[in-house]
């Protein structure tokens, strides 16, 4: 049997759906929000409780033979997932304190002004909003679809007193994929540097960021690496890198870590001067756990599974006379669908009661499949939204 729109009714398997029965929340719930957290798979969980073994057994003495190694481990196996080393790779708590010390490291004196888009996640606009007042001149290009911006706008906003653009890969409010080699070519023409957030993106669609030419590609576990909260990673290009001096520090950023040396400051000469405070161990083994999943199947692999997964959600939603916010060509699209809704609250709410895991945002319900979603939960979510909407 087929929809009107061409769609086949019934659910088709795919390689990689027998994952499912490692996420264990899927037992008596439909999982569809990766985008904000992905689930805890069994390998995760196992990491993390094998951590809090050894630190209950050894304590303090577990830094370094066991803890030290992890950290140099997570940079770098997560360095090959984006096809860098582990010398481009800096830990981080959040997205928000890695683009806070990328930001402490601009000379905003001959270049005050950074370029953003009204698409990027608030906490990475934020950091120079913080500044304005202090040197800062604020440039926030508009989308004009709400969907993505195009590379040309961003262009005309960058002059030869930019210091930075700083804008996503994905666009959480929409899903669309960035062109971010296009826009670190239009940064470099005028001198500036690029970061990007890649917080939905890494993970869940290639990445290969020294390729891309960025400066700063911003990553970490919450989403699509199935890595948790606390977990972040910063790639510096190696070039960008040893030219900036953060004016925010911590012992993990100094050269001489163990010198315990108060009077001087020298820093790294890799991605590791971006570096501050003790990271947190549960988070880095609850990330290296989740990472098995990543390297295992391969992100190549997940974005052809998670390509035909979002083209079932859309063209199913569409047969149900629904008008996704998703970008117009099919490989502009990531997991992340919009459905637009009056009320989103109110229709995750009713989700959620069906048992069913979604997300609101202004205006829109948002789905976002990964390779243990299969159709039928496209299915089950879809039909409960329609029982909403006939209420
Ligand atoms: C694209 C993007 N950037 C950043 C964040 C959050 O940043 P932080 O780690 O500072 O909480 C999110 C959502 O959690 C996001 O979707």
């Amino acid at each position: 049997m087929t929809l009107a729109s061409g769609v086949a009714a019934g659910s088709i398997a795919h390689p990689l759906a027998g994952y499912r029965s490692e996420f264990p929340i899927f037992r008596d719930r439909i999982y569809l929000n990766t985008c904000s957290l992905g689930p805890l798979g069994e390998r995760a969980r196992r990491k993390l409780a094998g951590f809090l073994d050894v630190w209950q057994a050894r304590g303090a003495a577990a830094w370094y033979d066991v803890w030290w190694d992890a950290l140099t481990e997570l940079r770098g196996r997560y360095g090959q997932v984006i096809g860098a080393q582990a010398r481009d790779v800096a830990l981080a708590p959040s997205v928000s304190v890695a683009v806070a010390t990328v930001a402490s490291a601009l000379d905003y004196v001959k270049r005050p002004r950074v370029v953003v888009t009204s698409l990027d996640f608030p906490t990475v606009v934020y950091q120079w909003l913080a500044k304005r007042g202090h040197g800062v001149e604020l440039i926030v290009v508009e989308s004009p679809d709400q969907v993505t911006v195009p590379v040309e706008a961003i262009a005309r906003a960058v002059d030869d007193r930019t210091a930075l653009v700083a804008t996503s890969h994905v666009y959480f409010t929409s899903g669309a994929i960035q062109d971010i080699r296009a826009v670190a070519e239009v940064a470099h023409a005028r001198g500036a540097l690029c970061l990007i957030d890649a917080y939905q993106s890494v993970g869940q669609v290639p990445v290969d960021a020294p390729a891309s030419g960025v400066d700063f590609l911003i990553a970490g576990g919450l989403k699509w690496l199935l890595g948790g909260t606390g977990i972040v990673f910063c790639y510096v290009r190696d070039q960008a890198g040893p030219r900036l001096v953060p004016t925010v520090a911590g012992w993990f950023g100094h050269r001489e870590q163990f010198a315990f040396e108060p009077r001087s400051l020298e820093f790294h000469d890799d991605a590791r001067r971006f570096e501050l405070g003790t990271p947190s161990l549960a988070a880095i083994y609850t990330q290296l756990g989740g990472l098995e999943y990543i390297e295992e199947i391969g992100v190549p692999a997940i974005r052809r599974v998670t390509s035909d997964l979002v083209e079932d959600l859309v063209a199913r939603a569409r047969a149900q006379g629904l008008k996704p916010k998703v970008a117009g060509a099919a490989d502009q699209r990531s997991a992340i669908v919009m459905l637009p809704a009056a009320d989103p609250a109110a229709a995750v709410h009713h989700l959620a009661s069906g048992a069913i895991v979604a997300d609101a945002r202004p205006g829109h319900v948002r789905l976002s499949p990964f390779f243990y979603n299969v159709q039928d939960d496209h299915v089950a979510a879809l039909d409960r939204l329609a029982t909403y909407r006939s209420h």
